[in-house]
C-alpha cells in the first residue's frame, strides 16, 4: 500500500478519554482518501461518496503519528473504490500498528454536482 499522509495527535485532537477523538480520524481517512482518489481520477473534483465500517481497534495518544495508507480496491465508471488503513508508528523502531480500517467509495464530479466519467486517457 502506498503512504497517503502523516498525523500528529495533539492535545487539540483529544476527546474525552484521553484518547484521540474518533471523528479526528474519519476526517484524516476522508482527507487521505480523498487526495489518493484525486491522484487516481487525475482530477481534483472528487466527492466522497461512502465509508463503510470503521472499526477503531487500538486507541491513539498524544505525540503519536498516525501513517494512513492506501490502495485502489475497484475503478469504475464515475467512481473509485479504495482501502485505507490508520497506522501507529513506533519511532524508535519504525514498526507499525493497525489502529482502524476501512472502505471508501469517491465519485467524480462535473461542474453541476452530477457524477462524470474518470478520464485516463
Ligand atoms: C456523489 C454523488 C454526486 C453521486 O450521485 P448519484 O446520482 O447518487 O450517483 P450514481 O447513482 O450515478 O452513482 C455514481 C457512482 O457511484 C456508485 N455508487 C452509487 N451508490 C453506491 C454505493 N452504495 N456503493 C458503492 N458505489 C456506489 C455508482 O456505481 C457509480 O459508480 P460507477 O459510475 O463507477 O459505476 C451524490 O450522491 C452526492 O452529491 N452526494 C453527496 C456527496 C457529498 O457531499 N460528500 C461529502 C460528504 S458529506
Amino acid at each position: 500500500m502506498k503512504l497517503i499522509s502523516t498525523k500528529l495527535c495533539k492535545t487539540s485532537d483529544i476527546g474525552v478519554n484521553n484518547n484521540l477523538f474518533g471523528g479526528i480520524m474519519l476526517a484524516w481517512l476522508d482527507e487521505a482518501g480523498g487526495i489518493l482518489a484525486s491522484t487516481i481520477a487525475r482530477s481534483g473534483n472528487v466527492i466522497t461518496l461512502k465509508m463503510d465500517e470503521v472499526l477503531f481497534k487500538h486507541p491513539v495518544k498524544v505525540k503519536e503519528q498516525i501513517r494512513i495508507y492506501g490502495k485502489m480496491d475497484k475503478m469504475g465508471k464515475t467512481s473509485v473504490s479504495l482501502f485505507l488503513e490508520a497506522r501507529r508508528a513506533n519511532l524508535k523502531d519504525e514498526t507499525e500498528e493497525v489502529v482502524c480500517s476501512t472502505k471508501m467509495v469517491f465519485v467524480r464530479i462535473d461542474k453541476d454536482g452530477r457524477p462524470a466519467p474518470i478520464e485516463l486517457g
